[in-house]
């Protein structure tokens, strides 16, 4: 559900809800938005008093932001909350696709797939109404994820990239469609982002696997990325485009070759 918690005045900024963004690169993206003059709604599922903080240092900062709170793996709580951002702006013009899972300790064998791919199809399908011509949808993924088939992936991370990979291809299969109605679709990718909570506790568990990561070079950090996914909520460049954040081994076939996106 979404709830009438403005912070800030949303009149003629434009309109940017962020999924999963009470914590980690969701959170970090809204304050991106908001400071370049967006009005963020950020999206939670279970942390409202986190997300009402983010809104409010958003507000501290001279943004613009409000809260709504949905399971978008759940299909009536998603259709209530876009039904109540168009109740409250009238219109959608941004959707970042940010909020992830799968590794969920009591979660369901197919909860990484109605996650990772159906409920962001279904919240691109209720939102797609609302989505004025010049709109633009993000979704973000890992290069585990964006190179699943193509690059090793950690057993236990296996059902989460192909369930994001799945996500990314049912998105893109949608390209001609959001193109009639003017809407681009741009893809983040990022290597291991260093301070979130999903490397931290890898760090604890398997510490080889992010140090693996780090003989790389340094990882990029959650500002880092974030400013990324805030670019590609705004670049007019030709929808479909993928915009890489660090993991350069990830982007050359080893003898220094490009990989295609
Ligand atoms: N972490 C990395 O190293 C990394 C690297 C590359 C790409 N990415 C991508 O970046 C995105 C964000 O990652 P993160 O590490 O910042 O995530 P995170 O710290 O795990 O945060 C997850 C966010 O998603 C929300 N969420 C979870 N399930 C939800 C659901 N069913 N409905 C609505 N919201 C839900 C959580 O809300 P509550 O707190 O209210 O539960 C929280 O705000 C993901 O798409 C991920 O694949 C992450």
């Amino acid at each position: 559900m979404s709830e009438r918690q403005m912070v800030g005045d949303s009149t003629e900024r434009r309109i940017v809800l962020i999924t999963g963004a009470s914590r980690g690169i969701g959170a970090e993206t809204a304050k991106v938005l908001a400071a370049g003059g967006d009005h963020v709604i950020i999206n939670y599922r279970e942390k409202r008093k986190r997300a009402q903080t983010i809104a409010d240092e958003i507000g501290a900062a001279g943004g613009s932001a409000s809260i709504a709170g949905a399971d978008i793996a759940d299909a009536d709580a998603t259709a209530a909350m876009i039904a109540e951002v168009v109740a409250e702006f009238g219109r959608l013009d941004v959707l970042v696709l940010n909020a992830s899972g799968g590794l969920e300790r009591d979660a369901a064998p197919d909860y990484a797939t109605a996650l990772n791919r159906d409920a962001q199809v279904r919240l691109v399908r209720e939102a797609l109404p609302h989505l004025p011509s010049g709109g633009r949808i993000v979704f973000v993924t890992s290069h585990q994820a964006h190179f699943h088939g193509r690059k090793p992936v950690p057993a236990d991370y296996e059902p989460i990239a192909a369930s994001k990979r799945a996500g990314e291809d049912a998105l893109r299969a949608m390209i001609p469609e959001l193109t009639e109605h003017g809407i681009g679709l741009n893809v983040v990718s990022g290597d291991m982002i260093d301070g979130t909570i999903i490397v931290r506790l890898l760090e604890r568990r398997n510490p080889e696997a992010v140090s693996a990561r780090r003989d790389h070079g340094a990882l990029p950090t959650i500002e880092e990325f974030a400013a990324v996914v805030g670019e590609a909520a705004s670049a007019a460049s030709e929808s479909g485009r993928t915009f890489y954040v660090g993991g350069q081994d990830y982007l050359t076939d080893g003898l220094g070759r490009d990989i295609p996106a």
